[in-house]
């Protein structure tokens, strides 16, 4: 319990690492929580109209999220993988950092899913574009995406991250609620569109 505990911990640091925030800094983007939804992700990046930008934070928050599971799974057992990796999302979701108020977390699920188990990873990936593809919306694309995921898990065989999943999937349900009611109202932009 004590080492499950080290591994929540290392995992929340690493998801912890806000790196939309850091890198539209770096890049003289200003203040990513004024722009657009004002969330600290990708698609929020891509709103500033730097896409390199929006590839980094997609690419390093995904990254932290397959790092935490990919750690834990060369130095610990499976039971540690889940936790390492369920802590880097609530890392990147709740940073202390940023007085808890972070973001929701679909680079970081899709990049702990491709280092958890790759065919599942490809699964939820191609969801998300097929959906981005046909309606354009993120948001949408994350929640298809999200919801899908322990369909996925059953179809491959992976019953033992059916409840990951599963609550990986809500956490990214309550994380979308203003995005959830935007898209209710038919009022949520579509990508790259402020
Ligand atoms: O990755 C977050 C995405 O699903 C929605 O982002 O900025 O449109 O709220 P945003």
């Amino acid at each position: 319990p004590v080492a499950l505990l080290l591994w929540a911990l290392a995992g929340y640091l690493l998801g912890s690492v806000p790196f939309g925030v850091v890198l539209a800094r770096a890049f003289g983007l200003g203040d990513l929580r004024k722009v657009g939804s004002g969330n600290i992700g990708a698609t929020n990046v891509l709103r500033t109209g730097n896409k390199t930008a929006a590839a980094l934070t997609l690419i390093l928050d995904g990254g932290k999220g397959a790092a935490a599971v990919l750690i834990a799974r060369a130095l610990a057992a499976e039971d540690a993988v889940q936790v390492a990796g369920f802590s880097a999302f609530l890392g990147h979701c709740f940073p202390v950092w940023l007085g808890f108020r972070g973001g929701k977390g679909v680079a970081t699920f899709l990049g702990l899913l491709l280092a958890f188990a790759f065919p599942l990873g490809l699964a939820a990936c191609a969801t998300w574009a097929a959906t981005a593809a046909i309606f354009r919306i993120s948001s949408l694309a994350a929640l298809v995406a999200a919801a899908l995921s322990p369909v996925w898990a059953l179809m491959f065989g992976l019953p033992q991250a059916v409840a990951l999943l599963l609550a990986l999937a809500v956490l990214i349900f309550i994380r979308h609620r203003p995005n959830i009611a935007r898209l209710l109202a038919g009022q949520e932009p579509r990508i790259g569109k402020k």
